[in-house]
């Protein structure tokens, strides 16, 4: 199956994702596909339901040297009444770069590939990752975060995202073009 990128618009982006049950082979593939895509678009993160999938799965590389990751089933048990501000962009919101609070530092639970339970605690820019991934999962997007004020400045430009995004939930669909063909000089970390 050929998956692509899908956009803010599409209703696969405001699902709650299911549980991933058996970690097998095709599940293997899938996430080996997912983890290609997040590099292919530059993505520091790339999560199931980005790509059409409504699996409780997404790929991280964070930059912080250990490489790429999949992070199955992820649960954050803690988190940090301290908070921080970062700047946030995300693969289905393209051109769209916007400060979001969260929480500083969260501990969290997942499954490897291997079906191994993980914990962790994450701070800094892999916590930021962390929960915006794991937000995808649950239908929430990093503009959910942001204030009225803030997100009526931004219809006029979801609007359009959402217009161009539509052609491209038609499953016979094929070319996985960016929405943004043109190279962005402003190209920040998407996620
Ligand atoms: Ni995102």
């Amino acid at each position: 199956m050929n998956y692509h990128i899908r956009y803010y618009g599409d209703p696969v982006l405001r699902t709650k994702s299911k549980r991933v049950e058996s970690i097998d082979e095709d599940f293997g593939f899938f996430a080996e596909q997912l983890v290609e895509m997040m590099y292919e678009y530059d993505g520091v993160g790339l999560a199931a339901p980005q790509v059409g999938v409504s699996k409780r799965v997404f790929a991280v590389d964070d930059g912080t040297g250990s490489g790429w990751k999949v992070v199955i089933n992820p649960e954050i048990i803690r988190r940090s009444q301290e908070t921080e501000t970062n700047e946030e962009g995300c693969l289905s919101v393209p051109e769209i770069y916007e400060s979001v609070q969260r929480p500083k530092k969260i501990t969290v639970r997942y499954q490897n590939l291997k079906g191994e339970i993980v914990e962790e605690s994450l701070e800094g820019y892999p916590a930021v990752v962390f929960q915006h991934e794991t937000d995808h999962l649950n239908g929430i997007l990093f503009i959910d975060h942001l204030s009225v004020t803030k997100r009526r400045l931004l219809h006029r430009a979801l609007t359009d995202i959402q217009r161009r995004a539509v052609p491209r939930m038609d499953p016979d669909f094929e070319e996985p073009h960016r929405l943004d063909a043109e190279p962005n000089p402003k190209a920040k970390e998407t996620f």
